[in-house]
């Protein structure tokens, strides 16, 4: 089939370069000529594990094509997947959807033949109707939602395995044309779902929220484990295994980040307000994650015995999450300006390289190596758990000054947390010294 993408974000660039991988021909748009330039000497704008080379093959194999010829990309294709950000307004939980918009209207103008229109891009409720609006309920259009369900860091994985495959359309005839679309997926074994557009729309956020909700209540658990030396990590195994619960998303850590579970409970908050039902339990959620990045801080102070000012804190890792360079909503753009307000002086790794978040703080610098930004540490956090993490020696890495270490992913094992002159705080464990 001949695909058109319009965006080459995250969501865009990763799904039309699937796509090609599983043998359909893809057009990606991109209003960014630049982005363009780049994609056409097969180097990726975004950080994803296994994304340059799928994108260098199916370049190779001229089933994957970039492009800023709007035209010419829709009217060479039978699908078009509308992949532009959809982000929160400003100062209000409801979310923009201006690009969405644009593309709706750009389409309808430059269109010739008949076209399904597909929205990947996470939509609120109702989004689909509104775009059938502005094509004037014209039969040459059929929408479709088709949201995608990929993790940062995992999305190739996830594209090619995809628990289940949802399509929302009004009109039935549309799901056999979908389900060709995905049939190497889905004779692979993936789930293939079928409802109407607005629950499509609505399962993209309801999915969200409700892994949101799993970590939080995990998080308050692990806030009570602290309290009467339990560890959360026996709670979390023993209440994931019970098939009903699942075991997936009740890690405890930091609070939950990134460019997804932050700006979807407060899309879905704002959708119930528009049809007037209290989501109350998402409230809560949103309500107890911000809560924790103040936990989160006060902890790191009482480590500290609240004596911030002069201490050398350094952070290992200041991504959201592992495998991505994505900063959004990540804990470290609170911990980091929190520690440099109180006078610490900070210092910094990551393997994704320096940030520019930081770049104009006083007293906060990156290292290009672990050895150098943990030298001279009063605390060292573990706040990304990056795999190169997990087996580092932190006996030779302290050498014999005396260092707190705050472990905000459990990623050590307390067992082979044996240097001496370290004292180690993770979340939700016993105390170990
Ligand atoms: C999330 C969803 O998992 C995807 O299914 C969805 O497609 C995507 O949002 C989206 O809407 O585009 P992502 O934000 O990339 O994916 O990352 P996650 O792996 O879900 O992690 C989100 C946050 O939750 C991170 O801050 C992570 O550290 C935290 N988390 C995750 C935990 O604290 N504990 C866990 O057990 C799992």
């Amino acid at each position: 089939m001949k695909l058109c993408m319009i965006g080459t974000g995250y969501v865009g660039l990763v799904s039309g370069t699937c796509f090609a991988d599983i043998g359909h021909t893809v057009y990606c748009v991109d209003k960014d000529e630049a982005k363009i330039e780049k994609l056409n000497s097969s180097q990726s704008p975004i950080y994803e594990p296994g994304l340059d080379e799928l994108i260098k093959e199916n370049y190779k194999a001229n089933r994957l094509f970039f492009t800023s010829n709007l035209s010419e990309a829709v009217n060479k294709s039978d699908i078009i997947f509308i992949c532009v950000g959809t982000p929160n307004k400003r100062k209000s939980l409801s979310v923009d959807l201006k690009f969405v918009y644009q593309a709706v209207k750009d389409i309808k103008k430059v269109s010739k033949g008949k076209k399904i229109i597909v929205t990947k891009s996470t939509v609120p409720v109702g989004t689909g109707d509104q775009i059938e609006k502005i094509l004037k309920n014209s039969k040459k259009f059929t929408v479709v939602s088709n949201p995608e369900f990929l993790r940062e860091g995992e999305a190739i994985r996830d594209f090619k395995y995809p628990d289940r495959i949802v399509i929302g359309s009004n009109s039935s005839s549309i799901f056999k044309t979908m389900k060709n679309l995905y049939s190497p997926l889905i004779n692979k074994g993936s789930k293939f779902f079928t409802t109407n557009r607005r629950g499509a729309e609505l399962i993209k956020y309801a999915a969200n929220a409700f892994l949101a909700t799993k970590i939080t209540y995990i998080n308050e658990i692990a806030n009570l484990c602290e309290k009467i030396n339990v560890n959360v990590e026996d709670v979390s195994l023993g209440i994931g295994s019970d098939l009903r619960i699942g075991s997936r998303f009740l890690r405890a850590g930091p609070s939950y980040g990134g460019s997804c579970f932050p700006k979807d409970t407060k899309g879905l908050i704002s959708i119930g307000e528009k049809e007037k039902v209290d989501l109350s339990i998402v409230k809560s959620v949103v309500k107890s994650n911000e809560n924790r990045k103040k936990l989160i801080l006060n902890k790191i102070s009482k480590i500290l015995k609240n004596k911030i000012k002069n201490k050398k804190v350094s952070i290992l890792g200041v991504t959201f999450k592992p495998n991505t360079d994505d900063m959004r909503d990540s804990m470290s753009l609170k911990i980091i300006p929190y520690l440099i307000k109180k006078g610490a002086i900070v210092s910094y790794y990551d393997p994704t390289g320096e940030k520019k978040e930081f770049e104009n703080l006083s007293n906060c610098n990156f290292y290009m190596n672990i050895n150098d930004a943990v030298k001279k540490a009063d605390l060292i956090i573990l706040h990304t758990e990056w795999d190169e993490f997990k087996s580092l020696n932190f006996n030779s890495l302290i050498k014999k000054r005396k260092t707190s270490l705050y472990d905000l992913r459990n990623l050590l094992n307390t067992e082979d947390i044996k240097a001496k002159n370290l004292e180690y705080f993770s979340i939700g464990r016993p105390k170990i010294n």
